[in-house]
């Protein structure tokens, strides 16, 4: 059922991304490869050699194209304005400086282009937001990914101007953001 859930959402924030050049941050091992639109020019970055092993490894399973660099979402190494869509999913949730990396997010999507976020946050409701915020330490410690992010505070602070959010699981603790520079 999990896994359902994660492939209907993976499969709703691409149906967002419409070829052109695409940037994901936090590819991970590379689970969106499959939706990747095929006139698509991806470019996909990790902050983890390990987890880029993988992604290469899956890319030439399934036979995909795609550039994969090691990178930091804090420092991108790309022109501003570079690509027409910047996609990211479960990542802002364990980048140490969610806003410095949302702002190079910003700062490399052209001015018509449209960023894509599939993040998992901090609760809605209040006593709930309070039980993740106590947990949160151990989970960080556990997993490295936190549990009470303010993300779509966090998209707002970076400056980007959010166009839709949709939340996908009870309580907003994942939603879809859809997000523009102006
Ligand atoms: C929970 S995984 C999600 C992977 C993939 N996006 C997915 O949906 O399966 C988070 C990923 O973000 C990457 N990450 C964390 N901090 C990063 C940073 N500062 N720069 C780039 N990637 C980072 C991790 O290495 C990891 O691969």
């Amino acid at each position: 059922m999990k896994l359902l859930a994660f492939r209907r959402w993976r499969e709703k924030l691409w149906a967002h991304v419409h070829g052109g050049r695409v940037l994901e941050v936090g590819v991970g091992t590379g689970k969106n490869f499959s939706y990747y639109p095929q006139d698509a020019q991806v470019t996909a970055i990790d902050i983890s050699e390990r987890m880029l092993e993988r992604a290469r490894r899956h890319a030439a399973r399934l036979g995909i194209t795609v550039e994969i660099l090691l990178m930091d979402a804090h420092t991108l190494a790309f022109l501003d304005e570079s690509f027409d869509y910047v996609v990211a999913t479960f990542v802002f949730c364990s980048v140490p400086d969610p806003v410095l990396g949302l702002s190079e997010v910003r700062r490399v999507c052209k001015p018509t282009g449209t960023v894509v976020l599939l993040e998992h946050m901090r609760p809605e409701s209040p006593w709930l937001g309070k039980l993740f915020d106590l947990f949160n330490p151990m989970v960080v410690r556990l997993t490295g990914a936190n549990i009470n992010r303010t993300t779509v505070e966090n998209i707002q602070r970076a400056g980007l101007v959010i166009k839709h959010c949709e939340s996908l699981a009870s309580k907003g603790i994942v939603k879809l953001i859809v997000a523009r520079k102006h």
